[in-house]
C-alpha cells in the first residue's frame, strides 16, 4: 500500500469506527446483473496472480471512442483497460488527462484473495445477445441496434481491502454490433469504503470521460442510481469519435431569421434534443460553426 505502519493502523481505525453496523451483505442476486458466475458458465477466480489483472482476448473487436481493441484487461480494482494491465489500487480522478483508455465502474482497493471473486464471460449467441440488444434499444432508440458480441466482467461480493466482512458488487457489460458499441454498468449492494473511488470512463488524453458521481459514503446509493431510469445501472454509447463534424439541412422560412444568435440557440437546442436521443451523451455541447445557403 504504500503507507507508513502508523497510518495503516488509524485506517484500519477508522473502517471499524465508521463501519460498525453498517455493512452491506448482498442477499440476492442483484436485479439490473447479467448471467454471472460459474453458473451462468464463466470465467471464475480471476485476477489474483498475475499482477490482479486478467488479459481476455476479445472474439470481436472492440470500438472505444475511435480506437478498436482486440483485447482487454480485467484488473482486481474494478476496471478494465486495453493496453496493458492496470494494478492501481488508488484511483485517479476522470478526467485523468493520461495516455490510457479505461472503463471503470467501481476503481477502489478491491482484495479478492480477502473475499468475493470476479469473472466474465464472452458471448456471440443466444439470450445474452437479445438481452442486450433489447437493452440498447430501450435506452438509444433510432439505432436500430442488433448486438452481435457482449462481454460480462462481473465482481461479485468482493471485499475492500481494510474493511473486513464489507461486500461490493458490480458488473461491467461490453456490448457490440455493426460499428456500434455500449457499455452498461451494473450495480447491486455494495457497502462504503473511506477507500477512495471513481465510477465511470475516460479515454487517452480525457477526449471523453464520464463520471458517476461516487464518494466514500455514496457508494451504497449506486444499487437506485442510473442514467437511463432503471435503478442500478447505468448504460454509455462509447464507438463515437471525440468531436463530429455535421451538417444539418434546414428548410426555414425567412434565411435573415436563422442569422440571429438566439435562434440559432434555439435550433441548436432542438438538434441536440434529437441527437441525444440517438445516443449522443446529454452532457455534450453543439456548437455552431458556420451556416450556407444551398437554395433560393
Ligand atoms: C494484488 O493486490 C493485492 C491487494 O491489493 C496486493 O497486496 C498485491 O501486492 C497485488 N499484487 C500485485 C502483483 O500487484
Ligand atoms: C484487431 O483485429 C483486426 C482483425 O480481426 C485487425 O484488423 C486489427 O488491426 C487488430 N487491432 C489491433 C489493435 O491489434
Ligand atoms: C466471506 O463472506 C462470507 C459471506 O458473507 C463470510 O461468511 C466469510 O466469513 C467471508 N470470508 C472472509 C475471509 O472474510
Ligand atoms: C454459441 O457460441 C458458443 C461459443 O462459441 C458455441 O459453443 C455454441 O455452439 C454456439 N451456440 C449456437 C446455438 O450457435
Ligand atoms: C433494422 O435492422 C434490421 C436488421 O438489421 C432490418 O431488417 C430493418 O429493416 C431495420 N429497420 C429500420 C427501421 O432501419
Ligand atoms: C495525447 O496528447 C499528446 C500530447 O498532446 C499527443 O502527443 C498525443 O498524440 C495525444 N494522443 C491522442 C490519442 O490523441
Ligand atoms: C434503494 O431503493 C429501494 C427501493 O426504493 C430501497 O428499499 C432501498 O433502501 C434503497 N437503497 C439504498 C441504499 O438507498
Amino acid at each position: 500500500m504504500g503507507l507508513s505502519p502508523v497510518s495503516q493502523y488509524l485506517l484500519m481505525f477508522i473502517s471499524v469506527l465508521s463501519l460498525t453496523g453498517r455493512v452491506t451483505k448482498a442477499q440476492t442476486v442483484p436485479v439490473t446483473f447479467y448471467p454471472f458466475g460459474s453458473v451462468a458458465g464463466d470465467t471464475v477466480g480471476i485476477a489474483i496472480e498475475d499482477a490482479n489483472s486478467t488479459l481476455v482476448d476479445l472474439w470481436r473487436p472492440f470500438v472505444f471512442f475511435g480506437r478498436t481493441y482486440n483485447k482487454t484487461y480485467v484488473n482486481n480494482n474494478g476496471h478494465l483497460t486495453f493496453n496493458q494491465p492496470l494494478p492501481e489500487y488508488y484511483p485517479k480522478n476522470f478526467p485523468i488527462n493520461g495516455n490510457e483508455d479505461i472503463i471503470a465502474p467501481l476503481w477502489t482497493d478491491v482484495d479478492v484473495s480477502l473475499n468475493g471473486s470476479i469473472s466474465y464471460q464472452q458471448y456471440s449467441n443466444g439470450s445474452v445477445l437479445t438481452q442486450a440488444t433489447r437493452d440498447i434499444n430501450q435506452y438509444f432508440p433510432y439505432l436500430n441496434f442488433t448486438a452481435t458480441w457482449v462481454l460480462v466482467a462481473t465482481w461479485d461480493r468482493v471485499q475492500y481491502l481494510f474493511y473486513s466482512g464489507t461486500e461490493a458488487s458490480f458488473q461491467v457489460v461490453l456490448i457490440s454490433g455493426g460499428d456500434l458499441s455500449f457499455i452498461l454498468m451494473n450495480y447491486g449492494d455494495c457497502a462504503e469504503t473511506l477507500n477512495g473511488v471513481q465510477a465511470g470512463y475516460d479515454t487517452v488524453n480525457s477526449t471523453s470521460h464520464s463520471v458517476i458521481t461516487v464518494s466514500g459514503s455514496f457508494i451504497p446509493n449506486l444499487v437506485n442510481s442510473s442514467n437511463v431510469n432503471v435503478p442500478g445501472r447505468w448504460a454509455f454509447r462509447v464507438d463515437s469519435a471525440p468531436e463530429n463534424i455535421i451538417g444539418v439541412e434546414l428548410r426555414v422560412i425567412s434565411f435573415s431569421d436563422l442569422t440571429k444568435s438566439e435562434n440559432i440557440v434555439n435550433v441548436l437546442e432542438k438538434l441536440q434534443q434529437e441527437l441525444v436521443k440517438s445516443g449522443l451523451p446529454s452532457s455534450a455541447k453543439l456548437n455552431f460553426r458556420r451556416i450556407q445557403k444551398t437554395r433560393p
